[in-house]
């Protein structure tokens, strides 16, 4: 369990640390008050009711970012008192959303990179009767008992995990019978996942995010639900609502630069296959069989 957020250099790096968090901690160790505001709290996406109405700025972006992680949360059906997982939970954003809106919670975050708990453990106060914790481990090997959450959730990070199959056993392993999973992921369909699956799009993507398996359709999830104990609850296609994300990022991409960083080709691309809708942005919800 993290309990001091300060006790552990920033300069770790263990297995599973991503390219695109390096940067990001280095520049929000340097106080980046424009950074800090878009990615100090949810590091995804952002969703748009209208995506006409965004303006480019942190503010409009943070207010995005909050927006997704409570279209996935709501997808879990969650009420006060329940106990539940973020697996991958980054900064601990979507934590702390549930921690705003639930009480008598038990929240607990997972997270293979110890810095990013050590910074979400430093934000994080439990409100209302809620418990938080911070744990340390890989979303495919659950440091955690059986039957001991009534909700999983994995905002925007299944494409890091080491199989999506190990984590939906995982995740089914940890629910209480009737537990439900809710995730947001990059979701191709048929024709577009040779190319999303690419080397080709490995090359691009790896330099910044690391390792990203961008290769289930839909009908994929459908399977991989049954064959794991699960039936599917929600599906919900969001990539439109999310395209506003791509100009923003390459807004800031002059926080993000160096020869790592992802190249203005492969965003333009990202943008236009999301808005051509060959890559779904979905939240998907499961529903553990008892
Ligand atoms: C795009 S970020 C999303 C973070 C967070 N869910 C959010 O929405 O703000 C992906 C996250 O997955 C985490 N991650 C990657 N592989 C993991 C694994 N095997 N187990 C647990 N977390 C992992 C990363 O460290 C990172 O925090």
């Amino acid at each position: 369990m993290i309990s001091d957020p300060r006790s552990e250099s920033t300069i770790f790096r263990g297995p599973g640390t991503l390219p695109y968090f390096d940067l990001l901690l280095e520049r929000l160790d340097r106080g980046r008050p424009d950074l800090d505001l878009a990615f100090g709290r949810h590091v995804h996406w952002g969703y748009w009711a209208d995506p006409r109405r965004a303006d480019r700025s942190p503010q409009d972006f943070a207010r995005a970012a909050e927006a997704l992680s409570q279209r996935v949360w709501r997808a879990a059906l969650l009420k006060d008192g329940m106990s539940v997982l973020d697996a991958g939970c980054g900064f601990g954003g979507t934590i702390a959303s549930l921690n705003e809106n639930f009480q008598g919670m038990e929240l607990v975050g997972l997270n293979i990179d110890r810095r990013q708990l050590e910074r979400a453990c430093g934000k994080l106060v439990p409100r209302a009767g809620n418990r938080i914790r911070l744990e340390e481990g890989d979303a495919c090997a659950m440091p955690f008992p059986d039957a001991a959450f009534d909700a999983v959730l994995a905002v925007e990070c299944i494409f890091h995990f080491p199989g999506r199959e190990a984590f939906f056993r995982e995740a089914r392993r940890v629910l209480k019978p009737g537990g439900i999973l809710a995730l947001s992921d990059f979701v191709p369909k048929g024709y577009f996942r040779p190319l999303s699956a690419s080397r080709f799009a490995r090359r691009m993507l790896e330099p910044l995010f690391g390792t990203c398996r961008m290769d289930h359709t839909l009908k994929d999830y459908r399977r991989l639900g049954r064959e794991t104990g699960f039936v599917s609850l929600w599906e919900e296609d969001i990539a439109r609502n999310t395209v506003p994300t791509y100009p923003f990022l390459r807004r800031i991409q002059r926080d993000l630069t160096g020869a790592e960083s992802w190249n203005k080709l492969g965003s333009y691309a990202a943008q236009w296959v999301s808005r051509f809708n060959w890559l779904r942005y979905m939240i998907l919800a499961f529903h553990k069989l008892d």
